[in-house]
């Protein structure tokens, strides 16, 4: 017999969400009980009930994050108490019981101990971490569950898009919107994802590979774009600012980009959280006043963006493809999280 080995096999490379590790880690929350210390578990499928909560009435938010393995072998974690920051946060949006984030850390630490040596040393790849809880009730009166469930799962990956592609193009259409005031666009809940899977379709028929998403009221403030965070570069050498919508309420605080602003200012670039409008992106963009774009995000890392597409035109962002400060971010980011680069802000973890 063959020695157990931490990643399940997979068809072609790791891509991204199929090469899952053996284990998970898992607790259960009831309101008499609090949460559950973690086990450890094979990765298998779940037994659930027909009338659970958490399928009908949608009571599920969910992270990602990744670890990496450095150059010495040891193995850390890019910001995950962050991420235990905004999982309690979108719980409480979604009605959830907290979960405190001395236990999102342990978990992770947990799941790392069982399958660490699924983290993969090859360049460019890593182990993603998909914490998720959920409503476990089966009881389908329409009112904040009493049971949860936690499960921690991960997985191998490299790229999410295609690493062939210079650049990706985004969609912004105005039939559909993301979020709107006093929503659920801030919160990592997966109705938000699944809302969006449609626009997602739109795009692709106009041979886009993402949705750039424009506010619910005047359809003209460019927002994010779904999975990741958006940022638009003006200017070039010795005078560049860098520009990303203002957390509103109504998209996600991206950790990628909270850590993009302040390798931005590190670099000595000015950065800038402002209103940007469509007008002004395309009219900045056809000036050459915007020289770069890219969106950013865990899964997607960093990616310039080179066309964005909408009813009645389209246009390029700088040259279509990835810009000097786009590279050069992208470098300093995956330089930190491999360990390739001192991790001054502290966001390392290691396991
Ligand atoms: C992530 O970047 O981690 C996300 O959750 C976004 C999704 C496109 C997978």
């Amino acid at each position: 017999m063959s020695a157990p080995t931490a990643v399940r096999p997979v068809a072609a490379g790791p891509g991204f969400g199929r090469a899952f590790t053996a284990h998970t880690v898992s607790m259960t929350w009831t309101r008499e009980t609090g949460w559950t210390p973690p086990v450890t578990e094979p990765y298998g499928p779940l037994l659930i009930d027909p009338a659970m909560v958490g399928l009908h009435y949608g009571q599920v938010v969910f992270e990602g994050l990744k670890a990496y393995r450095r150059p010495d072998g040891t193995v850390a974690v890019f910001r995950p108490g962050d991420n235990a920051r905004r999982f309690a946060a979108s719980a409480r949006r979604l009605a959830m019981p907290e979960l405190p984030v001395e236990r999102f850390l342990a978990a992770v630490d947990q799941y790392l101990r069982a399958d660490g040596d699924a983290v993969p040393a090859e360049p460019g790849q890593s182990l993603y971490l998909r914490p998720i809880m959920f409503a476990t009730d089966a009881d389908l009166a329409l009112k904040p569950a009493e049971n949860y469930r936690f499960i921690l799962l991960g997985f191998a990956t490299e790229t999410f898009f295609d690493p062939s592609l210079p650049a990706v193009s985004v969609w912004a259409g105005d039939r559909y919107v993301r979020a709107a005031p006093g929503g659920t666009g801030e919160a990592k809940c997966a109705g938000n994802y699944a809302g969006a899977l449609i626009a997602q379709v739109e795009a692709a028929e106009h041979g886009c590979q993402q949705v750039l998403w424009l506010d619910s009221k005047e359809r003209r403030w460019v927002e994010e774009m779904g999975g990741m965070n958006v940022f638009f570069g003006y200017g070039g050498s010795g005078d560049f600012t860098l520009v990303t919508p203002p957390l509103t309420g109504t998209l996600l605080p991206g950790l990628t980009r909270a850590s993009v602003l302040t390798l931005a200012a590190d670099l000595g670039y000015r950065v800038e959280e402002r209103p940007l409008s469509i007008e002004d992106l395309r009219a900045d963009c056809e000036s050459g006043a915007i020289t770069e774009g890219f969106a950013c995000g865990t899964a997607a890392v960093i990616v310039p963006i080179g066309t964005v597409k909408r009813p009645g035109g389209s246009w390029v962002v700088g040259t279509g493809s990835s810009g000097p400060v786009t590279t050069a971010l992208r470098e300093r980011l995956t330089a930190v999280q491999y360990g390739r680069h001192p991790d001054v802000h502290g966001w390392m973890r290691p396991v």
